[in-house]
């Protein structure tokens, strides 16, 4: 069998697998049409936004699966559609104009890779022209633009993936396992960090010599963002601009976040609060580059109440070691997207006595009291804390959590399924409450939200 439709049979199994798991954190997650697209029929798509992950978007889709095509792409600048022929061959279709690929009847499926001010717009357009979707993270640029995506899909009835891929990895689906068989007792703490110390890690990326109104179009770029004279930072550096980006929480929090929701089957936090500055990249940004944000999430069926606290230092010039580690009473899980370590530990039932502690300012006749009291409440195998437990998990080598991410896209595709492991409702609960890391920095205010019903609360 050819490996790669191994592979893509692979996760077929497994993405359905895990469906049957989802059903608390995906409650519209139905299988709407079988067969949609028969099995022997190539799946074509299109990609709109071929920049940085454009291109690497549509590589991961092509590896996942012999039985996709990629047949026309869409970009604002003309160096880009060049690249597109020089990469992908001459024979794909290119122009300035997303909606030329909504028109086309002969494509299936796009993939949104805009900047995130467009991923609304085109994703509800693209729903309406019923193409299925796979839209880069985070779905919305605004939490008020949420429900109306979700809204489009149901409508819409098309399959929709939104693009944190890390939740298709081997190590996030072992740290699920591990959780939910209650490996770490009661989740009580999560803390997630992705700091970064270089120009091109704070998104100050590379500005073609021909930026210029001429070769690209810099009029539709804005879109619904305020009317701005042109400037090639802010077209090439838009992550750096609010009016475009959603800042190191809309870009990386979310990602962290989509993780821990992955993990734990939680709907969301009730609580958000962020407290940051724009440290050291002072370059006519408007977003800061050290955040922190505590998040509170209220005990569910799923999960007891447990804090969160994320962070994004980019002006870590110290060690970094970016990973998320989930807390509870009998230990640890710490992961990142190739490797886990499972720590067990469990406290002994007797509380002990002396050392650093009260007992020694005991008189005599006190101390020897207190001492045959606790014998007497204390057996000698209550006494003894188990042995520390490690358990360490290396993802294999030819994991593709990118190409796994796009099997489950693909495989929905195929059977007309809604049930994508991070459909428009698993995602806008993984979006709107980092866009609110947001809001709380901007306005110094906590941000109340309702996790089920998806809107922000006043208390
Ligand atoms: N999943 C991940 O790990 C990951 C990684 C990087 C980026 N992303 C997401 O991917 C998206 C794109 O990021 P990027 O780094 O590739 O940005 P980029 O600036 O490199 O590319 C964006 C491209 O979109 C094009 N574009 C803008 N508006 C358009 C429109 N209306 N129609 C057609 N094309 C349009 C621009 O011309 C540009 O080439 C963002 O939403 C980002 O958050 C996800």
């Amino acid at each position: 069998m050819n490996p790669n439709r191994r592979h893509f049979l692979r996760n077929i199994t497994a993405a359905s697998a895990l469906v049957a798991t989802e059903s608390i954190a995906k409650p519209f997650s139905i299988i709407k049409d079988l067969k949609k697209i028969s099995p022997n029929d190539k799946i074509r798509f299109a990609t709109i936004g071929m920049g940085i992950q454009g291109h690497s978007d549509t590589k991961a889709a092509l590896r996942s699966s012999p039985d996709v095509e990629f047949v026309a792409a869409a970009d604002l600048y003309d160096g880009r559609l060049t690249r597109v022929k020089e990469v992908f061959g001459k024979d794909v279709f290119t122009t300035r104009d997303y909606r030329q690929i909504l028109d086309r009847k002969d494509i299936d499926s796009v993939l949104i890779v805009t900047p995130d001010h467009w991923h609304d717009h085109i994703t509800k357009a693209a729903l309406k022209a019923g193409k299925n979707v796979y839209c880069e993270k985070p779905m919305v640029h605004h939490i008020d633009e949420g429900l109306s995506v979700i809204d489009a899909w149901k409508k819409a009835g098309k399959t929709m993936q939104v693009g944190s891929q890390r939740i298709s990895s081997a190590a996030f689906k072992e740290a699920k396992r591990l959780f939910q068989a209650g490996e770490i007792g009661e989740l009580n703490y999560v803390e997630s960090n992705n700091d970064r110390f270089n120009a091109i890690g704070a998104w100050n990326y590379s500005i073609p010599t021909d930026a210029s109104v001429n070769t690209l179009d810099w009029e539709t770029f804005l879109g619904d963002a305020p009317k701005t004279p042109f400037d090639a930072k802010r077209f090439f550096r838009w992550r750096n601009y609010r009016d475009y980006g959603t800042g190191v929480a809309g870009d990386l929090f979310v990602h962290l976040i989509t993780g821990v929701h992955f993990v734990t089957n939680t709907m969301g936090p009730e609580r958000i609060f962020s407290s940051g500055e724009l440290s050291y990249w002072k370059d006519g940004r408007d977003v800061p580059d050290v955040l922190v944000s505590i998040l509170d999430y209220p005990k569910t069926d799923a999960h007891p109440n447990f804090q969160t606290v994320l962070r994004v230092n980019f002006a870590n010039a110290g060690a970094i070691a970016n990973n998320t580690r989930l807390i509870g009473t009998e230990g640890q899980i710490e992961f990142t997207e190739n490797n886990l370590i499972l720590t067990k530990k469990k406290l002994p039932k007797a509380p002990g006595f002396g050392g650093y502690d009260s007992y020694n300012t005991f008189s005599e006749a006190e101390q020897k009291e207190f001492k045959k009291q606790y014998d007497a409440q204390y057996a000698e195998d209550t006494r003894k804390a188990e042995p520390v437990k490690e358990v360490r998990f290396q993802a294999p080598e030819n994991d593709d959590q990118h190409a796994n991410h796009f099997c489950d896209f693909f495989d929905n595709v195929k059977k007309g399924s809604l049930a994508t492991v991070e459909d428009p409702i698993f995602a806008f609960r993984a979006a709107a409450p980092v866009l609110a890391c947001n809001e709380s920095y901007f306005s110094k205010k906590i941000v109340n939200w309702d996790p089920v019903a998806m809107k922000k609360k006043s208390k």
